[in-house]
């Protein structure tokens, strides 16, 4: 599994010669917008955890290019859908197996309403079960005793977290998710790219390396090999 930062929440995922997008925010992102070119991502499907415009802005633009499968809650799913889009609904605790693994859309605690404030569903998370690694994307959250739900089912090898703070967990918060999931190797998200969720990189690394935990933080279009 090659997992890709690309800003934000947005990720791109390879797994069993599939290619997996998540929360893509490319073009209006001030850090990635001159880096990455969203008509040249490939995308099979594109897993949105919730409505918010940090997490959704480049979903339909990519779903035209690529004809990928836009994967996320029910009303999510919905709005894509009258768009044309092919789409998956899931919700909460469901789980289902896709040609790549199984996704699971686990709870979140967060907001989640489309840009002009129309209704987003609930927000979300998933665990993804590919054929070798588990992963967790959290998505926008705070920490929350339901992460603790998650292990009791899925061991887990990377549990990708927001630690900006503000909107999310923050740091010290994210460390405790990561004992509720027992995972101690852990890909930092949503920071930096706002003024609000600007965080010092060293300080989080230290905090995280003294909890007896891994935290990487990758440039825009690095990539992690799991
Ligand atoms: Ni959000
Ligand atoms: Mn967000």
């Amino acid at each position: 599994m090659k997992i890709t930062f690309y800003g934000q929440n947005s990720l791109a995922i390879e797994v069993s010669g599939k290619n997996i997008l998540v929360d893509p925010f490319i073009s209006g992102n001030p850090l990635s917008k001159d880096k990455v070119d969203i008509l040249s991502l490939k995308a099979d499907y594109i897993l949105l955890t919730h409505a918010h415009e940090d997490h959704i802005l480049d979903a339909e633009a990519i779903a035209k290019n690529t004809n990928a499968k836009i994967v996320s809650n029910y009303e999510i799913a919905m709005h894509y859908q009258a768009k044309g889009i092919d789409v998956h609904p899931m919700n909460h605790g469901g789980n289902w197996k896709f040609d790549f693994g199984n996704v699971k859309y686990v709870n979140a605690m967060h907001t989640s309403s489309f840009p002009d404030g129309s209704y987003g569903g609930q927000p979300g998370g998933f665990v993804i079960e590919g054929e070798h690694k588990n992963i967790y994307i959290a998505g926008d959250t705070a920490l929350t005793m339901d992460m603790k739900l998650i292990p009791l089912q899925t061991k887990l090898d990377l549990a990708i977290l927001p630690i900006g703070d503000n909107f999310t967990m923050g740091i010290d918060d994210a460390i405790i998710a990561s004992d509720f999931v027992e995972c101690d190797k852990i890909l930092g998200v949503h920071y930096d790219t706002f003024g609000f969720i600007e965080i010092n990189h060293d300080v989080a690394k230290k905090k995280f390396f003294d909890a007896g935990k891994d935290l990487m933080l990758l440039e825009i279009g690095e990539s992690i090999e799991l």
